[in-house]
């Protein structure tokens, strides 16, 4: 008989975790406490946008194998339960909020039965999954549980899920490993690497492998600057460090930096953590990676006030892109409405568009105006800025688009751009890193 599995939290990550999962041919519960998510999901819609997600969730719904619920009592007769459950950024610091963690543990605890293995693939503060699992065996001595981070990219998060690059799980015995390894056999048999680590490990592989790509993007960063005062081009000097294979050349794109749910509140999670364990000192770095990569945002706008003027109350601004990422309607800690939102603060008008996060984005930022299509946003506008390298905008033409704008300005933060299309179309080109 397969596993039946139940995935608690049903966000990004459970979401497509449970489809995904079912898919396989599992029977799988996916469970959350918001019941207007649990309501959308059982009508095989997605809250968000992600590519074949939605579709991959319909064909699950239908087969009967993928339900939804808000009651914790329909996951009980599931043999493996995943957390999936998210860990923000606490209000007042730089640690991970595990109130939902917690909360999700007791929950599934109450109900878990003799022998089920509860599996946590959120990402937690080293020392989380010894202390639930102590937790656990304190109320259903019975369970076990293990942790198996997850590496999904917003935008690839099927692709990511049925076939991830590696396979963590940590483990306190054999057993917990044996019933994962029935849960990933379709992984197996492709001969996905297969990493198997303590509790602690494999909590820290998460962090570090998201701090690591932190740091390429603000090495390049970092670099973009010292072209800028140097007179170099950093898209040239990516390129060819990237041909060395030590280096590699992905996640060498320099531009406004990182932002979205995962990587900024990451790295700053991990300094809390080391801080507690007294170990700080190791994880110092990271907060120059930080500060390298809120500069980034500050350096474009500091562009703007170079081309408009210092003083920006009244310019038109059009701003094209707001998901943190293409592919993506996710606009948690985006760059690009940040930089958006600060340039609207210091007096200018700032019109935005992208083509999937205009919902969110004018939920969270209703100060900013919004226009439904590129044409619309850069009409009579005194700059154009492009913060979000959708594929669309690599598309635009730059000989229309002049007629439409007041000042042909361009400033391409995200190096995505062909400058010299753009230059032969007469326009001003500004891209970071590039003098
Ligand atoms: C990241 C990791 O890449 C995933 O492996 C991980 O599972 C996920 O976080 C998570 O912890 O859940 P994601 O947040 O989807 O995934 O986004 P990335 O593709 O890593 O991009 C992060 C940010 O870096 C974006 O704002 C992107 O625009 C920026 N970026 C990326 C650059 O500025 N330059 C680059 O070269 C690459």
């Amino acid at each position: 008989m397969a596993l039946k599995l139940s995935v608690i939290g049903t966000g990004y990550l459970g979401a497509t975790h449970a489809a995904a999962m079912a898919s396989l041919g599992f029977h799988v519960v996916g469970i959350d406490v918001d019941p207007a998510k649990i309501a959308t999901l059982s009508r095989g819609e997605i809250p968000f946008y992600e590519p074949g997600l939605e579709t991959l969730l319909q064909e699950q719904v239908k087969s009967g194998r993928l339900t939804f619920s808000s009651n914790f009592d329909d996951a009980k007769d599931a043999d493996v339960h995943f957390l999936c459950v998210g860990t923000p950024q606490i209000k007042d610091g730089l640690a991970a909020d595990l109130t939902y963690v917690n909360a999700s543990l007791e929950a599934v605890a109450a109900i878990a039965k003799d022998g089920a293995l509860i599996v946590g693939k959120s990402t937690v503060p080293v020392g989380t999954a010894a202390r639930l699992r102590a937790r656990l065996l304190e109320i259903n001595p019975q369970a076990d549980l293990a942790w198996n981070p997850e590496f999904l990219r917003e935008g690839f998060a099927v692709e990511d899920t049925l076939h991830p690059n590696r396979l963590v799980v940590g483990v306190a015995n054999d057993r917990a490993e044996n019933i994962l390894k029935e849960v990933y056999a379709a992984n197996l048999a492709e001969n996905t690497p297969w990493v198997r680590a303590d509790l602690p490990t494999s909590e820290l592989v998460k962090v570090a492998a998201n701090s690591f790509l932190a740091t390429k993007i603000s090495f390049i960063n970092a670099m973009a600057e010292i072209c800028e005062a140097a007179g170099g081009d950093v898209t040239i000097l990516a390129k060819a460090i990237g041909y060395d294979p030590r280096i590699g050349n992905r996640f060498l794109q320099a531009g406004i930096g990182f932002g979205g749910g995962c990587l900024p509140k990451d790295i700053r999670a991990f300094m809390a953590r080391a801080e507690e364990l007294g170990a700080s000192q190791a994880l110092e770095f990271l907060r120059e990676i930080d500060s390298i990569n809120i500069r980034a945002r500050q350096r474009v706008i500091e562009l703007v006030r170079k081309d408009l003027s210092e003083d920006l109350r009244g310019k038109r601004v059009a701003v094209l892109g707001a998901a943190f990422k293409p592919d993506s309607d996710d606009v948690r800690d985006s760059p690009a409405l940040d930089i958006a939102v600060q340039i609207q603060g210091a007096g200018a008008i700032v019109t935005v568009h992208d083509p999937k996060a205009m919902e969110p984005a004018s939920k969270r930022f209703p100060v900013l105006n919004f226009a439904q299509s590129v044409e619309e946003c850069v009409k009579e506008a005194d700059i154009v800025l492009h913060l979000t390298e959708w594929k669309m905008y690599r598309e635009i033409d730059p000989v229309s688009l002049k007629k439409l704008v007041s000042g042909a300005i361009m400033i391409d933060g995200r190096n995505a751009l062909d400058r010299e299309k753009w230059l032969a179309a007469g326009w001003k080109f500004r891209a970071l890193g590039r003098a």
